[in-house]
């Protein structure tokens, strides 16, 4: 839908009223009408990585979700503030790991004898706490554009990961990226005593996935995969690596929200795609690749948005950019000081894989 003028109108005065003072990132899942106002777009990866761009801005938005906020502000200097346009928007993702649940989890793999052997590797998509424990174990954090070269590296430092949150993207990774078999991979979940697996089935594993899915990408199915192979002849299927392993398996090419693109950017006119990722952006290449003739449709119909994604819309971001301009700060992401170096040795092991 298109967005409201006044409203439009209203964000590009505050946002020229703060000039340089604001920094605004935004990730391929927003909203068009926030998506516009962004100084950068990416996915995780590249906005962590730029997150830091700016040293002179005062204020960072980050329209995103609260995981990436976090990040941006372990990533950037104490006085610089990031500002989240709407609190409410999280990732129900993030949210299957809390602190309490790893460290259990810890204990678990201690009491098992394996402890000394397990690298952790988490996923972007898991809280400052998540990072921190990640840090403090040794291990990397990941996105879905570099998982496999974390997992290159924390096979280096020891011979099992620990792989959190997202079960699909560690599974995807182990099996379609690093001839790993179905069988090196143990599912541990949290809410079972011992993570529902005895000491000799986490001593056979080569991957320990925690037991998190995205409640967006689980929806795509095999029969998605199937139906569009069949409604669409010759259709290239590309898929986000947070699908189903049986998704991934099915599809013609997997990648993060940033290989998407660039994969429609290079794709030849007259060429068929079913995406099977957040429907913002699937919405928005569809409409930016339809003049070159490329055929871009969403994997499967009944999938929806990202609600939480979507909980940064233009309102909201109007209201953080005007405050911002009045000079009132609102909605600041702080990750505290004992928190942050460790979640920041982790992150930085991602940013220095080679
Ligand atoms: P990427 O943009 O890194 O592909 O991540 C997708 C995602 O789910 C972010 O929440
Ligand atoms: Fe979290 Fe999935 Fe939404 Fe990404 S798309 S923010 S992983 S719930």
């Amino acid at each position: 839908s298109p967005s409201d003028p006044d409203l439009v109108e209203r964000a590009r005065a505050a946002k020229e009223k703060l000039g340089s003072k604001v920094f605004v990132l935004g990730h391929h899942y927003q909203r068009d009408e926030v998506i516009q106002f962004a100084d950068v777009t990416g996915d995780s990866f590249k906005l962590a990585r730029d997150a830091a761009a700016r040293p002179e801005a005062e204020y960072i938005v980050f329209c995103g979700v609260h995981f990436m906020a976090e990040s941006a502000d372990i990533l950037t200097s104490d006085d610089q503030k990031v500002v989240l346009p709407d609190l409410a928007a999280g990732c129900s993702m993030a949210d299957m790991a809390t602190a309490e649940q790893v460290a259990e989890c810890w204990d678990v793999l201690t009491e098992a004898g394996i402890a000394e052997q397990v690298v952790p590797v988490s996923y972007m998509n898991s809280s400052a706490d998540i990072k921190a424990f990640t840090g403090k174990h040794g291990g990397t954090i990941c996105t879905s554009s570099n998982a496999k070269r974390a997992l290159d590296w924390a096979f280096e430092q020891g011979e099992k990961v620990l792989f959190l949150p997202d079960q699909h993207l560690g599974r995807n990774t182990a099996v379609r990226d690093m001839g790993m078999s179905l069988e090196d991979c143990v599912v541990y979940n949290p809410h079972k005593p011992n993570g529902g697996l005895t000491a000799e089935q986490l001593r056979a594993a080569k991957m320990i996935l925690w037991r998190g899915h995205c409640s967006v990408h689980g929806r795509f199915s095999l029969d998605s995969v199937n139906d569009v192979r069949e409604r669409i002849p010759g259709v290239n299927v590309l898929v986000h690596p947070e699908c189903k392993h049986e998704v991934v398996a099915a599809a013609d090419y997997v990648g993060s929200t940033e290989y998407i693109i660039k994969a429609l950017e290079a794709a030849p006119a007259g060429s068929k795609w079913a995406i099977g990722t957040e429907l913002n952006l699937v919405r928005r290449l569809a409409n930016r690749f339809a003049p070159e003739g490329k055929e871009i449709v969403f994997l499967d119909k009944t999938v929806c948005f990202c609600s939480t994604m979507n909980r940064i819309d233009l309102p909201h971001l109007v209201w953080a950019l005007e405050s911002l301009a009045e000079g009132n700060l609102v909605n600041r992401i702080e990750v505290d000081k004992e928190t942050e170096a460790f979640a920041k040795l982790a992150l930085e092991r991602m940013l220095a894989l080679p």
